[in-house]
């Protein structure tokens, strides 16, 4: 059975939800360091925020919650930390599988997934089959993914459309590189939360951050969990977003 919505959680849930949040989920590595353990310590760490975090999106109302979870650029770290985080990823997908049914979630997954080894692609794939018809909230991993790659692999869309035909170049508009971007299908993020206090983007969604509300939070991804995401949600919910036009005072 499923527990009542804590007080916090019932606060922000009667706000304004935002449909979409991405996460860059950072810090594993510093939080590991700190305490003189191994760096996948910290991602093994990291995952249970991953968990509890997703709970949190789905107990509160998110429709879509995005993680960076891999980024085109990790592939160049050791290989010891890349194959620990390929074994995390699959651990993931294959032992959440049950609770991501029973909590109705579906998982999605965005970035270059043909470089993902075969033990994390198999299960990657199950589970998006197994969960397609899960409605409460869409998970949505970047799987070895950046944002320049996302637009580089639009442009080749548009290029091969041109040339079979079916895309007349007078017609390339935002709505045309949108509908083939990788993220194309799912709204556009509304919050962008960073953990571990660094602030800069690091090629994570060039393209539909462009009126994202970005919250930067100090403390590491293994430290984030629920609370740190009530308290994002939170501060999104007291700004005032105006896509390139004035504010409400203003606007008499
Ligand atoms: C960034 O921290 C984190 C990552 C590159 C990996 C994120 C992976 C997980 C949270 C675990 C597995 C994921 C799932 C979806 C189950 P960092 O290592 O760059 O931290 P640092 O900047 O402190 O070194």
């Amino acid at each position: 059975m499923e527990p009542p919505l804590t007080a916090k959680e019932a606060e922000v849930k009667a706000g304004i939800v935002p449909r979409h949040v991405a996460v860059i989920m950072d810090g594993n590595g510093r939080w590991a360091k700190s305490r003189g353990l191994p760096r996948l310590a910290g991602h093994r760490e990291g995952a249970k925020s991953v968990r509890a975090v997703a709970r949190a999106a789905r107990r509160i109302g998110c429709e879509v919650l995005t993680l960076y979870a891999f980024s085109a650029q990790n592939w160049q770290r050791p290989e010891d930390e890349v194959n620990g985080l390929m074994g995390l990823l699959r651990q993931y997908l294959v032992r959440e599988r049950d609770e991501l049914i029973e909590n109705d979630i579906r998982i999605e997954a965005v970035g270059d997934l043909d470089r993902l080894p075969s033990n994390v692609k198999g299960p990657l794939e199950a589970l998006r089959r197994d969960t397609a018809k899960c409605g409460s909230l869409m998970l949505v991993l970047c799987l070895s993914y950046g944002g320049r790659e996302e637009i580089a692999a639009m442009a080749r869309r548009i290029a091969l459309d041109v040339r079979d035909g079916s895309l007349d170049p007078d017609q390339i508009d935002e709505e045309a590189l949108r509908a083939r971007m990788w993220t194309g299908e799912f709204p556009e993020a509304d919050l962008v939360i960073r953990t571990s206090g660094e602030i800069r983007i690091s090629n994570f969604l060039l393209w539909s951050c462009a009126y994202s509300e970005w919250v930067f939070v100090p403390a590491h991804w293994p430290d984030f969990r629920e609370d740190g995401f009530l308290d994002a949600v939170r501060e999104y919910q007291g700004r005032e977003r105006r896509f390139g036009r004035v504010g409400g005072l203003e606007a008499g």
